[in-house]
């Protein structure tokens, strides 16, 4: 069975958790390859949103075996709050989640070293969820990060923290609010007994993943982000510190690159993207404002409106070549209705030249304007459509666009937040 990593395809929040959730119906294996507790992937159950930050999204399954990868950030206390609120309503967690020991861990200093840059830089701000990732990632890079092993090992630990709170001295000047965060003893006492806690849940991820690749299952890569906010491949430094793209699956679990399968990359029918940085097709107007409002497009980690805008094909055609997409799940294209008129983003204009590539440079970004195709919008509601019959004819024409432009099959469509609110075209088992 070839092994399907799903992707988003954009800034976030695309709608990878629906679609993993469902997707895990089927799946014996769910996997976590990046990121960490920035991600917010929401499951809607009869209208009731549950958000993951850190736990695989197909967790809420009987019989389904949830991996967080040696590539993933940890923070251990949001980690075991997840577990707890799972355990909370009847769910056997503990038969169901493994966490690598590889795993890096968040530390409080990451938060207050994130939030110490994130002030210094003021007005170039990244807009970061302040979930410490990208201090974490730093730290792991700059090999003096900790591992979810070394808070089981209290001499280690005890020895690698007294080297990073060394290293990070300097902080406690910056923020002197937080100097406790650098208090090696303390963190010692707190980040063991938390180790602790995780202890029941430490698994070797890399020797599973290749014994359920042995056997033939269904496996289930779950990203974190999308494709623009990429460390390398999106728009720097106004991204993520971790490769969101398919690749950062194999290395984020020590997988072989050809044993993906599939990629499907999961497109929102509109823009959306929170935080700083460019953003080409962004509406600031009361179309913005529908979009966001019918969208509900407030960040699921942080609350914080998501800033709106058409869809964009130049960038999501980058996204599916550097994914190597062989799917495509758009998603929220309820959220279209009523629109009158919808626009969408075939080529970016630069000093008075056209192009439809995406920008090698993307510091380009910022002095290019989008340019439109005009489609006709369509006012029958989609909402909770199960079939491509009962759409309107517009939003075919829509889709249709999408698909040709892009050039990957049309997997799925969404319709609606709730299981269920979908028109398949093709499901992987
Ligand atoms: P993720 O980070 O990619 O998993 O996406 P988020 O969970 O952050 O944001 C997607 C939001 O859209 C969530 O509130 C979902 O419940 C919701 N959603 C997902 N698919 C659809 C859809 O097809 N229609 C509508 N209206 N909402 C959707
Ligand atoms: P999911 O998985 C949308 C954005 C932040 C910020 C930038 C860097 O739910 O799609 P970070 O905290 O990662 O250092 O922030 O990346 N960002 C996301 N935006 N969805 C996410 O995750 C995001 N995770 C990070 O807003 O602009
Ligand atoms: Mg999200």
């Amino acid at each position: 069975m070839p092994t399907l990593a799903v992707i988003g395809a954009q800034w976030g929040d695309e709608g990878k958790g629906k679609i993993i959730d469902r997707l895990s119906e089927g799946a014996d294996m769910v996997l976590r390859f990046q990121g960490g507790a920035n991600a917010g992937h929401t499951i809607s159950i009869d209208g009731e949103p549950v958000v993951f930050h850190l736990i695989p999204s197909g967790i809420l399954h009987e019989g389904v075996r949830c991996l967080i990868g040696p590539g993933v950030v940890v923070d251990p206390e949001e980690c075991l709050k997840e577990i707890d609120s799972l355990r909370d309503s009847g769910i056997d967690v503990e038969q169901r989640l493994g966490v690598s020991g590889k795993a890096h861990v968040i530390f409080p200093y990451h938060r207050a070293e994130e939030a110490w840059m994130e002030s210094v830089r003021g007005k170039r701000s990244i807009g970061t969820t302040r979930r410490g990732i990208g201090p974490a990632y730093a730290d792991r890079i700059a090999r003096i990060g900790i591992r979810i092993f070394d808070l089981l090992d209290p001499g280690a630990l005890s020895e690698k923290l007294e080297l990073s709170t060394r290293l990070k001295a300097h902080l406690a000047e910056q923020c002197p609010d937080r100097a406790g965060d650098l208090e090696p003893a303390r963190l010692l006492e707190t980040y063991r007994a938390l180790g602790e806690r995780l202890r029941p849940y430490i698994a070797d991820v890399e020797s599973e993943l290749a014994a359920a690749l042995g056997r033939d299952a269904r496996i289930l890569l779950e990203g974190a982000q999308g494709a623009l906010l990429d460390v390398d491949h999106g728009t720097y430094p106004f991204v993520t510190s971790s490769n969101t793209i398919a690749g950062g699956a194999c290395t984020g679990l020590g997988l072989a690159p050809g044993r993906i399968g599939h990629v499907l990359a999961v497109v929102k029918a509109y823009s959306t993207r929170v935080g700083g940085g460019p953003f080409p097709t962004e509406v600031t107007d009361s179309v913005g404002e529908r979009l966001r409002e019918r969208g509900r497009e407030f960040g699921a980690t942080t609350g914080r409106p998501r800033r709106c805008g058409w869809l964009d094909l130049v960038s999501l055609s980058y996204a599916v070549r550097v994914n190597g997409a062989t799917g495509l799940a758009v998603t929220k294209l309820d959220v279209l209705d009523g629109l009158e008129e919808l626009r969408v983003c075939t080529e970016y204009r630069v000093k008075g030249q056209r192009r439809s590539e995406w920008p090698e440079n993307p510091s380009l970004l910022d002095s290019l304007k989008a340019e439109y195709e005009q489609m006709p919008g369509w006012t029958a509601d989609t909402r909770g459509a199960r079939r491509t019959e009962d759409l309107p004819l517009e939003s075919r024409r829509y889709l249709d666009f999408i698909v040709e432009r892009l050039g990957a099959r049309l997997d799925v469509v969404s319709t609606g937040p709730d299981r269920g609110e979908e028109i398949w075209h093709h499901r992987p088992w």
